[in-house]
């Protein structure tokens, strides 16, 4: 099962969720790989790879020529494998630009590596450019971290439109798996109205399990683990452990 985490915003815990989603469903015993694919490596970072290793990366798969097997490595997290990003994916838009069915080319090289792992799960860069469409075209399905704030909805309906449109323009089978709450700060009057609009407004394609605040969760990329793995029973990773056993049944109705 492939999976994106996508939105044009960025820092709503795409990266945070992708990361600790993939380490809870390692940790519940699914062999994961986790694709990194914006430039600013924070996926990568947080598995605790040096800023200096970041080499093969996924722009390597993209625009490479080498075998994926070969960019493709192991975690500190059993089960847990990675492809990293690095700074060149900035260009990788360009990159892509002039090839025919530019926006096909990662479900390709993907495809050799759907074998081996019963999870792949995409880190995208905030936008819906060249790559991240890459992403979605590649994928079974997408999860959309969404922070309640007052409007956020707006931002939510339109990636949902586009991703309609793109559903239609290639012809794919993409699934939303969920829209997921995050970085909900439980203390305020505000913040549970707000998450109260938004689960009026998306009913059941909003995951039930919610992703609190956390300084935890921001503090743990520094150490290159994600909480998932070093502090299990901690909320926002219960959270997370949550998430993944409700993806497990959403994506595959197990
Ligand atoms: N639940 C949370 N509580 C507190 N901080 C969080 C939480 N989720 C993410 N963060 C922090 O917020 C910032 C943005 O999160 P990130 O996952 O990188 O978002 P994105 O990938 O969408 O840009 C990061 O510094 C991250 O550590
Ligand atoms: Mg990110």
């Amino acid at each position: 099962m492939i999976v994106a985490f996508v939105s044009k915003k960025g820092g709503v815990g795409k990266t945070t969720s992708a990361v600790n989603v993939a380490t809870a469903l390692a940790r519940l015993g699914h062999r994961t790989l986790l694709v990194d694919l914006d430039s600013q490596a924070s996926a990568s970072l947080s598995l605790g790879v040096a800023r200096a290793d970041l080499a093969p990366s996924a722009h390597d798969l993209l625009l490479g020529k080498r075998p994926a097997g070969e960019i493709v490595r192991p975690t500190a997290i059993p089960n847990l494998h990675l492809v990293t990003a690095s700074v060149d994916l900035v260009a990788a838009d360009l990159d892509l630009a002039p090839l025919r069915d530019r926006e096909l080319v990662l479900g390709r090289k993907l495809a050799p590596l759907r074998a081996g792992y019963e999870w792949i799960l995409l880190d995208c860069p905030p936008a819906l450019s060249v790559v991240p469409l890459n992403a979605l075209a590649a994928a079974d399905g997408y999860v959309v971290p969404v922070v309640p704030q007052i409007l956020a909805y707006e931002g939510v309906e339109l990636l949902l439109a586009a991703v309609d449109r793109l559903r239609y323009r290639f012809g794919i089978q993409l699934r939303l798996f969920g829209l997921l709450l995050t970085l909900v700060d439980g203390r305020t009057r505000l913040a549970k109205q707000t998450v109260r609009m938004l689960r009026e407004r998306f009913g059941d394609r909003l995951f039930a399990a919610e992703v609190p605040l956390s300084t935890r969760l921001a503090e743990a990329p520094a150490w290159g683990r994600p909480l998932v793995e070093s502090e299990p029973e901690c909320p926002a990773a219960l959270a997370y452990v949550a998430v993944a056993r409700e993806l497990l049944t959403r994506a595959t109705g197990r």
